[in-house]
């Protein structure tokens, strides 16, 4: 594993990707009724910034990022990319999730290739794109692998790469790390800093590890659940790369653990 010598100073300039969620509610039926998920959402994501999304259980952290990547449009309220309406799915949104979905029949290659599929890019441009990603997330000699041959760390990294390929301007990620074990996943979180530093991308993030959220967000959302609302948003403004055992760092942790009730007591 290598070390990621990257300073906040370093980053890439932003290319665009910020978001608004302004009043977005949305129901589900249940049993003959509605049940509200979301309620009077209201957030805005600035170009290029980090942010995590925190909550319990249920709390619509899911339901909210399928709407913002278009998979889902019957909500009540506005979502808009960069001033224009959220509308359906685009290759500039780039979108990752726990169980990572790769096609079990498909190779690396092909997997990352698909998110190609309906677009207009040539065939030479794709090959050469999807060899970038597969070398940026470090799975070179794995292109025709097939995901039962890789480890859920590689795994992750095939469904990044997919998601990157699109060259987003947003990546969307939904307790993408949550499936991996703990060493691979604080490895995938320092590469996740690299790439949000890199890139000059705009991330949102859902995780339930609010350790985690801490080490990469510059804010920190904590929703609430039934109906999901939010309760409040921490600002970080620690400099990368942070310390986890750092005084400042242990604050924020822990204040925020308050919120779930999971703070020891100071001894
Ligand atoms: N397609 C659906 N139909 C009905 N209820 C749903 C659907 N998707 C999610 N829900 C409900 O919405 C609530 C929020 O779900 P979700 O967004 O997945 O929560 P989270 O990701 O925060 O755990 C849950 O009560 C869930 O049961
Ligand atoms: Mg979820």
């Amino acid at each position: 594993m290598t070390a990621i010598p990257v300073e906040a100073s370093t980053r890439a300039p932003v290319r665009g990707g910020g978001l608004r969620i302004e009043h977005v509610s949305k129901s589900f039926p249940l049993r003959g009724e509605s049940l509200l998920v979301l309620d009077d959402i209201s957030l805005s994501v600035e170009p290029g910034e980090f942010v995590a999304i925190v909550g319990g259980s249920g709390c619509g952290k899911s339901t909210l990022l399928r709407l913002l990547a278009g998979l889902d449009t019957d909500y009540q309220g506005t979502l808009l990319q960069d001033g224009e309406p959220i509308a359906g799915p685009r290759l500039e949104r780039g979108l990752v999730f726990q169980d990572h979905r790769l096609f079990p029949w498909l190779t690396v290659e092909q997997n990352i290739a698909a998110a190609f599929t309906n677009t207009d890019v040539p065939p030479a441009e794709r090959r050469a794109r999807v060899a970038a990603e597969i070398a940026r997330v470090g799975l070179d000699g794995f292109a025709g692998a097939y995901p039962h041959q890789l480890s859920g760390g590689m795994s992750q990294r095939a469904a990044i790469a997919r998601a990157l390929v699109g060259r987003p301007e947003v990546l969307l990620l939904d307790e993408p790390l949550g499936a991996l074990d703990a060493l691979t996943r604080l490895h995938m979180q320092k590469e996740l800093r690299r790439l949000w530093l890199d890139e000059g991308i705009t991330m949102l993030m859902v995780t339930h590890d609010i350790e985690e959220a801490v080490f990469l967000a510059d804010r920190v959302v904590v929703l609430e659940a039934r109906p999901g609302r939010v309760r409040r948003i921490q600002e970080v403004g620690l400099a990368h790369p942070r310390q986890r055992r750092d005084a400042n760092f242990v604050a924020l942790r822990d204040g925020l653990l308050a919120d779930f009730g999971e703070v020891e007591e100071a001894r």
